[in-house]
């Protein structure tokens, strides 16, 4: 008599890096015999993957958890996965006693191992003692989501202590994965028909091969190379380990895409020390001018934290000012907020939360307009697209530039074409955030 399959449901916040983790827990587990289902009362075993970057993530959390509370009767499982797993660690059995399984990131690799301890009935199962580990989690179990598109990580922690950031502690030490093993993976995909690939990491450039052979410049090189693979992806560089080579090699080869993502945090060198972030506006800027320095238009867009302790006006004139001197093609900004175990949170907090909302808002509409007409370039121009999907209602086909931009456009095409199909599009019309267009040819 077979017995039925164990199910399980997965939920999942947080950034590409966890949504990433994500596809590798679902496939380690249906390599376990589980299989996924998408409703919550139908899983034997509930997962939840956690993110603490920002706010009060760990009271959501337990809020969440609280509602799953309700279904603790009816023999389900439940395990807490991701930072805020690693952050609380046994305090979540403490609050929380019907979950069974608390694991950080650094410990997914022990996942079977643990499967088979909770299938046994083992209550409080940990994995949570692997931040130092020098291990990476390389498993060809990726239940990658989309068929045309996927990750690659090819780093995994931190080691650069940002003063504010919580991932040091919760992902643990910097390690990268061999060359090798990441060719292996982007070679599978490739052959399996992705065209697309994303090599992720917190610090992704600041890659360094265990094998000694391949600078990070020479990983996308090498992926951006395979037959299949027409765009090549990374995210996100820190400007600490930012190299001219990482530009020559997207001036060289046509399918690294022509964007970077560098986040600066703040424009002010004072802000920037207090932030432990050992690079100086200046020194900042100087990446961005070999940036711009390049052959092709690269797309450039950061990260900006306003309302750090001890920001003044005048701090926070000279991030507004970075707008202008930069050019950024989208700004990802937010309101600093202390986090637990970080040396920021010992720093008495300046800026009300009025002002840091305030100081929010006047920079995001400040980026809106620099960016109606930073978008007005691409007018006129014809495109690559990767399709995406379709709004019907609008009779458009969505689709994503090489520099990560929508664009919607519109095909005199008896058929639609397909998703994941490239296309050259005319762009007709711009928005702060998206372009519309008319397909001129197949790409
Ligand atoms: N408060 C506000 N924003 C933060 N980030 C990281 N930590 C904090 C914090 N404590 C932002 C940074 C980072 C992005 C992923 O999240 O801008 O680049
Ligand atoms: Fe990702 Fe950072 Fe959130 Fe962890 S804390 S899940 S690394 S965004």
């Amino acid at each position: 008599m077979s017995t039925p399959a164990k199910t399980f449901y997965i939920e999942t916040f947080g950034c590409q890096m966890n949504a990433h983790d994500s596809e590798k827990v679902i496939g380690t587990l249906e390599h376990e015999g589980y299989s996924r289902v998408e409703d919550e009362e139908a899983a034997d075993l509930i997962l939840y993957n956690t993110c603490s970057i920002r706010d009060k993530a760990e009271q959501k959390v337990f809020h969440r958890l609280n509602e799953y509370k309700r279904m603790q009767g009816e023999g389900k499982k439940f395990a807490v996965l991701g930072c805020v797993a690693q952050q609380e660690g046994n305090k979540i059995f403490d609050k929380a006693p019907f979950v069974s399984l608390v694991s950080g990131s650094a410990s997914y690799r022990n996942l079977p191992e643990m499967l088979v301890r909770l299938e046994a009935g083992e209550k409080r199962i940990t994995g949570l003692d692997d931040r130092q580990t020098e291990e990476t989690f390389d498993t060809e179990f990726t239940a990658r989501s989309n068929p045309h598109r996927g990750y690659i990580t090819i780093i995994e922690g931190c080691d650069k202590f940002c003063s504010y950031c919580v991932v040091p502690y919760t992902r643990g030490k910097e390690r990268s994965r061999s060359s090798e093993s990441i060719l292996t993976e982007a070679k599978r995909m490739a052959e399996a028909g992705y065209t697309d690939i994303q090599l992720l990491g917190q610090n992704v450039n600041s890659y360094h091969d265990p094998l000694g052979k391949k600078s990070f410049a020479d990983v996308l090189a090498m992926v951006g190379e395979l037959s299949g693979v027409r765009r090549v992806r990374f995210t996100t560089s820190h400007p600490r380990d930012f190299t001219p080579d990482i530009v020559q090699v997207i001036d060289a080869m046509p399918s690294i895409c022509d964007h970077v993502h560098l986040p600066v945090q703040s424009g002010s060198s004072a802000v920037l020390k207090a932030m432990q972030r050992e690079y100086t506006r200046e020194w900042y800027l100087e990446r961005i001018a070999w940036i711009k320095a390049a052959k092709r238009d690269i797309s450039m867009t950061t990260d900006i934290i306003v309302g750090f302790p001890g920001e003044t006006e005048e701090d926070f004139e000279e991030t507004m000012s970075l707008l202008d001197v930069v050019g950024y093609d989208g700004v990802f900004a937010f309101q600093y907020s202390p986090r637990p175990n970080t040396p920021a949170v010992g720093m008495a907090e300046t800026v009300s939360d009025e002002v840091k909302a305030s100081r929010l808002q006047r920079l995001l509409e400040a980026q809106r307009e620099r960016q109606r007409i930073s978008y007005e370039r691409h007018l006129n121009q014809i495109v690559e697209v990767m399709v995406e999907g379709y709004n019907h209602q609008r009779g458009q086909v969505t689709g994503r530039t090489s520099q990560n931009k929508t664009l919607n456009f519109t095909t005199s095409l008896p058929i639609l074409p397909a998703i994941g199909s490239y296309l050259n599009v005319r762009v007709t019309k711009t928005f702060p955030n998206s372009l519309v267009g008319e397909a001129v040819s197949a790409a």
